[in-house]
Formats: C-alpha cells, structure tokens, sequence
C-alpha cells in the first residue's frame, strides 16, 4: 500500500474547515496524514485545534517582514521542510506571491465561499445576496498567481431564500464546504484528480465543468 498523502493546512481563523478534514479522517473517509498546520495570525483557533489533534504547527507574522513576497517565500520554504504532498488552503485570507506558488502548482487548493468565477475575493454572501441571484455556494479549486482565478475542481450549490441574509446564508453554507472539501481531498489522495496541461483530469477523463457535490457525493 502506498503511503498516505501528506497535507499541509494553511488557515487564519477558526479553522472549521480544517476541523471537518480531521473529522472526515476520524470517521476514515480521508486516509491523509496531517504533516502541519500553519497561519499567519499567532491566536488562530485553528492552531489549537491541530495542537489538540497532535498536529504539528507553525505561525509566521507578516509585520515581520518588509515585503508581502518576503513573507510568502519565507512561508512556503518553511512549509516545504515537512514535504507536503498538497497544501490546503481552509480560510487563509491572504493574497499569495506567485513565485512563491510556482513550485506549488496543481499541489495546492483553496475553498472559497462563492459559485466562482463569480465572487472573487471578499463579502462574497453580500455579493450574491445584492444582485438577486437564485443560488449561491462554494468552490474549490486549484490555486494559480490569479486571485480565486485557479481551475475549479468542485462545487456545491445553495438556493438563496426570500428573508436570507449574509449571516443566514454563511451559516447555510459552511455546513456545506464541510462536506465538499473533504470529499475533494479524498479525490485527491485517492489519484482520481490530477492538474496537468489540458486541465483537471478526473478518473482519467478531463472534466468540462467543476464536478458537484450533490446526494452526499461528488457527480460530474
Ligand atoms: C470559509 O467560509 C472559507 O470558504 C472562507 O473562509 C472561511 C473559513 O472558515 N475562505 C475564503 O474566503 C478564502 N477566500 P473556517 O476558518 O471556519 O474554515
């Protein structure tokens, strides 16, 4: 048997997202190893989460170096001393330096709260909610130099109800990204995903559009 994929987690808040990873792993749909988990804000509750789990973890403060690609060359480096074989991006909410991804490509991925490309960026449940759409959900999707701009692997979707607002849908939604990233990274632990030149490969076949996540799996 092969060894279990090693991930890197890279968050900045609460990490719930990280915590429905270690769940998934607990409940043994996600044969990974955690090998690190690392944020740029030293009071993220995501540290203490991997801490509790037994996970190694790193924290690199920005205001300690002068330039935004600094920091992120100092992160990655840092990052690649435990060999990860994916980095997961759940709520790390800073903008990358592109050098300092490029030895990362088709290696790391990012889930983000909105059917993109619609929504890049932040407040992207206000977006959704002010220009009236019907449905709004996440995405996860390859990271590349172009903010929220990488191949999309994955989506799930949510009808956007009369009376909902930012804090409604947030809260309809999470529950969701819990499912979707976890599967996604099953995918890819399992080798039924890959990047390469002509796009995302799926179960050998090159996808057309973003896989769903519907009936508690994900559908091309
Ligand atoms: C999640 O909703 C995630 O989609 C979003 O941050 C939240 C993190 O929550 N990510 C982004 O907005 C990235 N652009 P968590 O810390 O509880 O996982």
């Amino acid at each position: 048997m092969s060894s279990p994929l090693r991930i890197a987690v890279l968050a900045s808040g609460r990490g719930s997202n990280f915590a429905a990873l270690l769940a998934a792993r607990e409940r043994g749909e996600l044969a990974v190893e955690f090998v690190l988990v690392a944020s740029d804000k030293a009071d993220a509750t995501v540290l203490a989460l991997a801490q509790t789990a037994g996970i190694p973890t790193l924290v690199l403060n920005p205001r300690d170096y002068a330039e935004r690609r600094d920091y992120d060359i100092a992160l990655f480096d840092r990052i690649a001393v435990s060999k990860p074989d994916l980095i997961v991006l759940a709520g790390f909410m800073r903008i990358i330096d592109g050098d300092a991804l490029k030895p990362w490509a088709g290696k790391m991925i990012n889930i983000h709260p909105s059917l993109l490309p619609k929504y890049r960026g932040m407040h992207t449940h206000r977006r959704a909610l002010k220009a009236g759409d019907a449905e709004h959900g996440a995405s996860v999707h390859y990271v590349t130099a172009e903010l929220d701009g990488g191949p999309v692997i994955a989506q799930v979707t949510l009808a956007i109800e009369s009376g909902d607002t930012e804090d409604t849908l947030a809260g309809k939604l999470l529950p969701l990204e819990h499912r979707l990233l976890p599967a996604v990274v099953a995918c890819i632990a399992d080798d039924r995903l890959a990047l390469g030149d002509q796009g995302i490969a799926f179960d050998g076949e090159l996808l057309r559009k973003p896989l769903l996540w519907t009936g508690g799996k994900l559908v091309r």
